[in-house]
């Protein structure tokens, strides 16, 4: 027991304490992120991968509280479906974002792996798990893909752990009677920049994920259609492709084209760029639009090797680049008060990682040759696109009119009650009795945070006017998704290498 004395001055010198670090906060403006911090957040947005496992978990897991699922899917087909990644919330596998996930994963670590220092293995490890997953579902029956376990609508009338699933676990397929050029081609990207994350760490795997790669891609090339006209019920609303397949092929070919160096993908994005939307400017980069992603990517060609056939391509990511930077002829984004980004009132941070990722690479790809950025008259160098990539990154770490973060379990305070089943109940450790489908809902109205933090969720954010409840059944705002933190990953890496001043 300390003495009264002792603990007078202890609560003196906390108070002072207290004091000065309040009236240093009040002179701070904004907060200035350190490079470690940014590097915690890195750790933190790989972590999450391991919250949305499905399939056999490792004895190394560190989302503890999770444990195995889906243990039989794809049984019932007499086809091998375990693994892969839930897309969000719920337990279903969707292949369509399953595999824009692994590319922007693939893509942060070709772009920032050298800055991620010790998370560079856990980084492979995560793409990984997916490309695990999506080698089954391309190679196991030729001309046919599968692109989806669990059924939607029934997925989504339970509130269940993934441990506990008993909705029927269906399998979903593309073939050339049904195709799906927007999956098989998303999936063909997926492979091909993951056969590049693995040239070195492991060839052999490399050389088959890009094998696989080129299969899945002349198969998404052979039979053209949509994955939302063959299975449209199923994959529509949820993850309907709105913008058809054609952007797809493009950004399909040119990871192959990217990753093999083989000159018949030039020849065929030359040929066909024009068809599969090379002169159409579109703002937005998600598991559905590939068009940005394109344009930037091949711009790399240009500006590293002036190869005259991408100069279109580097024109064009001027324009989308033209169109986010306030001040610019071309300025068509809109921002919240505080900063962010903005496009859709559901799961909008989803676009604020993708296009900070664009940025962050964009600007790296200027730097290879000095180039610049052309808007109308003026040009715009690197460090302009840094900058306001920062200010959204700052932004979902905490730098925002909420003061709070939008990645779970990142900084002082965090959403607690996010939309997702199994961070909401109980861990299947804590309680391992079956929650059936509908008591999960009992949980759900309990009112108190979810007992297990998946750590380094991104959420889906705030509105348009900065406003974020914190609400489970907010889905729009308190969902979290791969593809929102995907992209983030490489965007965390670059920051965590600048020198903070
Ligand atoms: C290049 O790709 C085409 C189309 O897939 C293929 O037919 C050809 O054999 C490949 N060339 C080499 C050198 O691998
Ligand atoms: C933001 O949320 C607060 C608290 O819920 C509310 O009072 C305010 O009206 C909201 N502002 C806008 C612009 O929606």
């Amino acid at each position: 027991m300390a003495s009264t004395s002792t603990s007078t001055s202890t609560t003196t010198l906390y108070l002072l304490h207290f004091l000065l670090m309040f009236s240093s906060f009040h002179c701070q403006l904004t907060f200035a992120f350190t490079s470690q911090d940014y590097h915690e957040a890195l750790e933190k947005s790989i972590l999450f991968f391991e919250g949305q496992r499905s399939g056999k978990l490792p004895s190394n897991q560190k989302q503890t509280w999770r444990g195995d699922s889906g243990l039989s899917d794809g049984s019932s087909y007499h086809v091998d479906l375990v693994g892969g990644y839930y897309d969000a919330g719920d337990n279903v596998k969707f292949g369509l974002p399953m595999a824009f996930t692994t590319t922007l994963l693939a893509w942060s670590v070709l772009e920032f792996g050298s800055s991620m220092q010790d998370q560079i293995e856990n980084a492979r490890t995560a793409i990984r798990w997916s490309t695990d997953y999506l080698l089954k579902a391309a190679v196991t029956t030729p001309d046919t893909l599968y692109v989806q376990v669990g059924e939607a609508n029934m997925d989504h009338k339970c509130w269940e752990r993934p441990e506990d699933m008993d909705t029927p676990r269906n399998v979903y397929k593309v073939s050339d009677q049904n195709p799906g050029s927007d999956v098989a081609a998303e999936t063909a990207a997926a492979l091909a920049a993951s056969s590049l994350v693995f040239t070195d760490s492991d060839p052999t795997y490399s050389s088959k994920l890009l094998q696989a790669a080129i299969n899945v891609f002349d198969f998404a090339n052979r039979y053209r259609g949509s994955y939302s006209d063959s299975l449209k019920s199923i994959v529509c609303p949820f993850y309907c492709s709105y913008s058809g397949y054609k952007d797809e092929l493009l950004w399909g070919a040119s990871w192959i084209y990217k990753a093999s160096g083989n000159n018949s993908y030039m020849e065929f994005i030359e040929s066909n760029g024009h068809l599969l939307g090379a002169d159409d400017d579109s703002n937005f980069f998600s598991w559905d639009d590939k068009r940005p992603g394109t344009k930037i990517l091949l711009s790399k060609e240009f500006l590293e090797k002036n190869s005259e056939e991408f100069q279109l391509y580097k024109a064009h990511a001027d324009n989308y680049i033209c169109s986010l930077i306030p001040g610019t002829p071309a300025f068509q984004a809109q921002f919240t008060p505080g900063g962010v980004l903005y496009k859709q009132s559901a799961s909008n941070l989803q676009f604020v990682t993708s296009t900070t990722f664009l940025l962050l690479t964009y600007a790296k790809y200027l730097n290879l040759n000095g180039g610049a950025v052309s808007c109308g008259t003026s040009k715009l160098t690197e460090q302009k696109l840094i900058k306001l990539a920062k200010s959204q990154v700052d932004y979902i770490l905490g730098d925002n009119p909420k003061k709070m973060s939008y990645m779970v379990g990142f900084g002082e305070r965090y959403p607690k009650n996010i939309h997702h089943r199994g961070s909401s109940l109980p861990s299947i450790h804590e309680h391992p009795q079956k929650i059936s489908c509908n008591y999960g809902y009992h949980y759900n109205s309990l009112g108190s945070p979810n007992p297990n933090v998946l750590v380094g969720a991104i959420v889906g954010g705030p509105d348009k006017h900065d406003n974020f409840s914190d609400d489970r059944n907010n889905y729009q705002q308190s969902e979290p998704a791969t593809y929102i933190n995907a992209p983030f990953v490489g965007a965390l890496a670059f920051f965590s290498a600048q020198p903070t001043s």
